[in-house]
C-alpha cells in the first residue's frame, strides 16, 4: 500500500515524479503528493488521485526543479485529505519525508515528542517518523543520514522513506525495513521507487534495497550503509522489464490487457521448463530441495486472496500427483495461531506482489520454526523471493490492474509442473502419465488464446444481462470449486456486487434457502470426474427458479438444456481445468463492472498489494 518515488539528477523531477506516480497509483490512490526543491522546499499535495494533483498544479508556475519526492497514498492513519497526504514537513520545515508501511509504535513516539515540543499537523504515523528524524538531527548535532539510522533503531514497524532537505539540493536519504524500495542507477541521476515500473523508461540498472538498509544518494554518488552503519556495496542488476509491459497497450484497461495477455503470460511461465517432445519438465529452483520435497510429511501452503485460491487448487493437485498431504492456509490466520510446523515441512509461499505483508509475516514464522520455505511469486526480485529458500517466478510480467487474473493462471500452472516433478521423482505417477499430462499443459496457451476468442463477446451480452443483479452464487465441486470462490472474489472486488463461491454440494446445507427466480448462480461445471453430480446441483438449482449460467465443456449439451446461458471451454484434464475456466469468469466480472461504469484498475477501498496487515 501506498506508492512512493523520488528523483535526483539532471530532468525535471515533477515530470518524472507525476509519471511515476502514476505507475505506481495501483498501489493506492486515496491522495498523492510531491515536494520539491524549488527556492525552497515546496510541498504540493491533494486528496484524490495523481491526476486531481497534476490538474491542481497546472497553474503552479514554479515547479523548476531537479530533486523531488512523490507519494500516492492508500490510508491507514487518518482519513483520506489534503492533510494526511504525504509528504510531510518536518517541524522547521527543512525536511519532508514520504513513507510507504506503518509505524507501530509511533503514538509512543509522538507523546515523547510532543512533550519536548514538537507539534503535528497530521493524523499520520509517517509524520511523526520526521519529526523524530529532526529531532534526532538536532539533539545529536547528526548528518541527516546518521540521523536516519539512528531514527531506525527507535522505529518499531514496516517503512520505506525517502528524505529530502533544504540544506543540500543534491541529497536523498532513503531507508527500508519490511516495505519495498528500489533505487534505479542512471546517468548522472538516480531515481527510488516501491518497484521498478517508474524506472524502466530512464534505466534498467536497479539495485533492490534489503531491509535495515539506509541509501545516501549526495553529490552524484549512491552509498549504503546498514542500520550498524556497516558499508555495502551496491549490487546493481539489469531489470527484465519493458516499457510496453507496463502500458495499457490499447486497452481500455490493465485488467483487459492482463487477461488478454494470459495466452504469452502462460507460455511465459512454461518456456525453459516444458518440453513435451522430449518428455522433460524442470524447475530450477526445485533442484536443490527435490529431495526435501519428495520426503515431505506435509506441505504448508500460504497465501491471501486469489493466491490463496490458487494454493487451494493446488492442494488437489499435489495430493493427486504427489500423493503429499497439503493444508492451505490464509497467511493472516497462521501467523497469529501457534501453527504445527517443523523441519520435515515444506512451506509453499504463493504471492503475486511477493511483499503481502501476512504471507512475509508467515513465512519468517514457518522459517523460525525450520521448515523449507518454497516461493511462488511473479515480481522479480520482491521481498518473498528474496525471504524465500528457493522458489519459482510464474513470469506472468507485471500485473497491475487491481484484480488478480493472469498471475492466477500462472500460479496454478508452476504449482501444476511443481506436483508433476514431485510426482515423478516419487514415483507416484507413471511416466506414461507424466508424459500425458505434460502435453496437455502444453496445449493450454492455445486453449486459452481460443477462449478469449469465442466467449468474450458472448459474456459482455451475459454481462449485460445480469449487472443489476444484487447477488451471485458461484458453484463447483473438485478442482473448480476454488474456481468458484475466486469467480466470486472478481465480481465483488470490482463490480461491489455481493457476491459467494462455494463446493457445489455445500448448497443444500444452507444457501440453497437464497435461491429464487432473482438470483444468477454460475455453474463451473467442465466434464470431469464429478460432472454426474454437479448436473444433479444444476437441477436442484433449476427447481427452485435461480438463474443458471454455466461454464462447460466445448460439445456438453445436458447443461445447455439446464442452464439459461452457457460458456464453453475446451476439453481439458480436469486437474488444469481451473485455467481455463476461470478465464471466461475474469472477463464476467470485467464487463459487469465495466457496464456499471466502475474504476475497473482501481477498485474503492482496495490497493493491489497489501504491505500492510
Ligand atoms: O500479491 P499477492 O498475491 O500476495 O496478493 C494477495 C491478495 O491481496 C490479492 O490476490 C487480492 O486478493 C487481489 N486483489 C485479488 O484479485
Amino acid at each position: 500500500m501506498c506508492g512512493i518515488v523520488a528523483y535526483v539528477g539532471h530532468r525535471q523531477a515533477y515530470q518524472v515524479i507525476i509519471n511515476g506516480l502514476k505507475r505506481l497509483e495501483y498501489r493506492g490512490y486515496d491522495s498523492a503528493g510531491i515536494a520539491l526543491l524549488n527556492g525552497g522546499l515546496n510541498v504540493y499535495k491533494k486528496k484524490g488521485k495523481v491526476a486531481d494533483l497534476e490538474a491542481s498544479l497546472k497553474n503552479e508556475g514554479h515547479l523548476n526543479s531537479h530533486i523531488g519526492i512523490g507519494h500516492t497514498r492508500w490510508a491507514t492513519h487518518g482519513e483520506p485529505n489534503d492533510t494526511n497526504a504525504h509528504p510531510h514537513y518536518s517541524a522547521n520545515k527543512n525536511m519532508a519525508i514520504i513513507h510507504n508501511g506503518i509505524i507501530e509504535n509511533y503514538a509512543s513516539l509522538k507523546q515523547d515528542l510532543i512533550s519536548k515540543g514538537h507539534t503535528f499537523q497530521s493524523e499520520t504515523d509517517s509524520e511523526v517518523f520526521i519529526h523524530l528524524i529532526e529531532h534526532i538531527k538536532d539533539y545529536e548535532k547528526c548528518s541527516l543520514d546518521e540521523a536516519v539510522r539512528l531514527a531506525m533503531t527507535q522505529v518499531v514497524g514496516a517503512y520505506a522513506i525517502v528524505v529530502i532537505s533544504k540544506e543540500d539540493s543534491t541529497q536523498l536519504v532513503a531507508a527500508r525495513k519490511g516495505s519495498p524500495l528500489v533505487v534505479g542507477v542512471g546517468e548522472g541521476e538516480y531515481f527510488l521507487a516501491s518497484d521498478a515500473t517508474p524506472i524502466v523508461e530512464y534505466t534498467k540498472k536497479v539495485v533492490y534495497l534489503n531491509d535495515h538498509e539506509v541509501v545516501v544518494i549526495r553529490g552524484g554518488e549512491l552509498h549504503i550503509r546498514t542500520v550498524e552503519d556497516l558499508p555495502i556495496t551496491p549490487y546493481i542488476q539489469t531489470l527484465d522489464m519493458e516499457l510496453t509491459q507496463i502500458e495499457k497497450g490499447g486497452y481500455k484497461h490493465f485488467m483487459l490487457k492482463e487477461i488478454f495477455e494470459q495466452p504469452k503470460s502462460l507460455r511465459d511461465s512454461m518456456r525453459g521448463r516444458i518440453n513435451a517432445d522430449k518428455n522433460h519438465l524442470v524447475l530450477g529452483g526445485l533442484i536443490e530441495y527435490q529431495q526435501r520435497l519428495m520426503n515431505a510429511q506435509r506441505i504448508v501452503i500460504v497465501g491471501c486472496g486469489t493466491s490463496w485460491h490458487a494454493g487451494l487448487v493446488a492442494e488437489y493437485l499435489f495430493e493427486e500427483f504427489a500423493r503429499i498431504p497439503v493444508e492451505v492456509e490464509y497467511a493472516s490466520e497462521f501467523r497469529y495461531r501457534n501453527p504445527v510446523i517443523n523441519e520435515n515441512d515444506i512451506v509453499i509461499a504463493i504471492s503475486q506482489s511477493g511483499e503481502t505483508a501476512d504471507t512475509l509475516a508467515a513465512i519468517e514464522l514457518a522459517k523460525s520454526k525450520g521448515a523449507i520455505i518454497f516461493g511462488v511469486c511473479n515480481v522479480v526480485g520482491s521481498s518473498i523471493p528474496r525471504a524465500t529458500h528457493s522458489g519459482a517466478y510464474i513470469h506472468a510480467g507485471p500485473e497491475i490492474g487491481v484484480a488478480s487474473t493472469k498471475a492466477f493462471t500462472g500460479q496454478v500452472t508452476v504449482l501444476a509442473m511443481m506436483a508433476l516433478i514431485i510426482g515423478r521423482a516419487k514415483g507416484t505417477i507413471t511416466e506414461s502419465k507424466f508424459q500425458e499430462m505434460i502435453t496437455e499443459l502444453s496445449s493450454i496457451p492455445d486453449k486459452v488464446e481460443h477462449i478469449l476468442k469465442t466467449t468474450d463477446e458472448q459474456v459482455r451480452y451475459i454481462a449485460e444481462e445480469f449487472k443489476d443483479a444484487k447477488n451471485f452464487l458461484y458453484l463447483g465441486r473438485g478442482y473448480n470449486f476454488p474456481v468458484a470462490l475466486e469467480g466470486a472474489l472478481k465480481l465483488k472486488e470490482i463490480s461491489y456486487i455481493h457476491a459467494e463461491g462455494y463446493p457445489a454440494a455445500e448448497m443444500k446445507h444452507g444457501p440453497i434457502a437464497l435461491i429464487d427466480e432473482q438470483m444468477p448462480v454460475v455453474f463451473i461445471a467442465p466434464k470431469d470426474s464429478s460432472y454426474e453430480k454437479i448436473v444433479s446441483n444444476i437441477q436442484e438449482i433449476k427447481a427452485r427458479k435461480g438463474r443458471i449460467i454455466a461454464v462447460v465443456t466445448e460439445g456438453d449439451t445436458e447443461i445447455s438444456r439446464l442452464s439459461e446461458f452457457t460458456i464453453n471451454v475446451p476439453q481439458i484434464h480436469e486437474a488444469f481445468s481451473p485455467i481455463l475456466t476461470v478465464v471466461p469468469l475474469q472477463l464476467l466480472s470485467y464487463h459487469v463492472a465495466v457496464s456499471l461504469g466502475k474504476d475497473v484498475d482501481q477498485p474503492r477501498n482496495l490497493a493491489k498489494a497489501v504491505t500492510v496487515e
